[in-house]
């Protein structure tokens, strides 16, 4: 049987995924045999590649080679791959496990676990209805909320707004800071949810905290639910008064770029605080594999729950859940949860 990294796929954090992808696969390279790289385009279609291939192989989009593959869903087949020729014949793959690497859109929001539970494949990662809440910035902060967990108002971004600004706002099904911007007035916030290509496809609105920071924690749900250290990313100096995806990334390499205090610097208060907070989200949405949970905080002890991200990119680049054990073993953990689960 093979293990197959699925990465890439019809989401603007494209490209962040398949570092993620890249990354998991050579790590599960170096301790086992029988894994396969699927490559989803941005247009949507899966292919068979090597997975030891590099980034620079996808920077034209589909690699030379790659071999056109297809999800084959109402049966228990799996991935297929349909022969060329005039007479197609389908062979399938034996993918035991699917390491789901896609960051954003259908590979993060449910849309892919959908079609895989469908299938009979067993993947790692979140759920179709956990991604789907975790892709939702709405529907999990009303639940936060709901659940008495410390978060702040968030509504959608051309309703009733109850605060006064400076608002932020964000895509409300995304990922990765893109489309996130900040804004004085209602004016302004309203032409952008107009104009923003980003914005315009859902959006909420927050009140904008200048001295509230970001602090992040990963979760792996199994064996038994363990917590990262506590991670303080931090801002480029000088610029906007939010984290940015080029704070996030290398521009156009998808790499963990800014620095960033680990463990943060922070008071055992606040640390327990995020601890605490953090378990009950990760029970709250039944987290599966690694989740990564973001909070907003100041000096003067504030703590909100802001988000959280079911396949995070930390997953690959810098947050390892336990940096005792290589990202091999920790996969292999995801892997072994994915397999013990059943399907339909
Ligand atoms: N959505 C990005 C990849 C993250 O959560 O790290
Ligand atoms: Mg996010």
């Amino acid at each position: 049987t093979m293990t197959a990294v699925l990465f890439g796929g019809p989401s603007p954090e494209h490209d962040i995924s398949i570092l993620t992808g890249l990354q998991a696969a050579r790590a599960l390279l170096s301790t086992q045999s029988g894994v396969v790289g699927i490559y989803w385009s941005k247009t949507g279609e899966f292919f068979r590649v090597p997975p030891t291939l590099e980034a620079p192989a996808f920077a034209q989009g589909v690699p030379a080679g790659a071999e056109p593959l297809m999800l084959v869903t109402g049966t228990k087949s799996g991935f297929g791959s349909l022969t060329s020729g005039l007479r197609p014949k389908l062979e399938l793959l034996p993918i035991d496990v699917v390491v789901n690497c896609c960051h954003g859109g259908p590979g993060e929001d449910g849309s892919l676990q959908g079609a895989m539970d469908l299938a009979g494949i067993r993947y790692t990662g979140p759920s179709a209805a956990t991604a789907a809440l975790g892709m939702d910035k709405l529907s999990f902060g009303a639940l936060a909320s709901a659940a008495g967990l410390p978060a702040l108002p968030r509504v959608v971004a051309d309703g009733v707004i109850d605060f006064e600004g400076p608002y932020i706002v964000k895509p409300r099904f995304g990922g990765s800071s893109i489309g996130i911007e900040v804004v004085r007035d209602r004016a302004t916030l309203l032409e952008r949810v107009r104009s923003s290509v980003h914005l315009r496809a859902g959006a909420v609105v927050e009140p904008f905290r200048e001295d509230l920071y970001d602090l992040q924690v990963a979760v792996r749900s199994y064996p038994e639910l363990v917590l990262s250290a506590i991670e303080r990313p931090m801002r480029t100096a000088g610029a906007a008064s939010i984290l940015s995806y080029s704070d996030k990334y290398q521009p156009g390499t998808g790499m963990a770029s800014a620095p960033r205090e680990l463990p943060a610097q922070i008071k055992p208060e606040v640390a327990e605080q995020i601890r605490h907070v953090a378990v009950k989200t990760a029970n709250l949405i039944q987290s599966r594999g690694v989740a990564r949970i973001d909070f907003l905080a100041n000096d003067a002890g504030e703590l909100y729950l802001n988000e959280v991200n079911t396949i995070p990119g930390s997953l690959s680049h810098y947050l390892f859940v336990d940096p005792r054990e290589s990202l091999a073993e920790q996969l292999a953990k995801d892997i072994r949860e994915a397999r013990e689960r059943s399907t339909y």
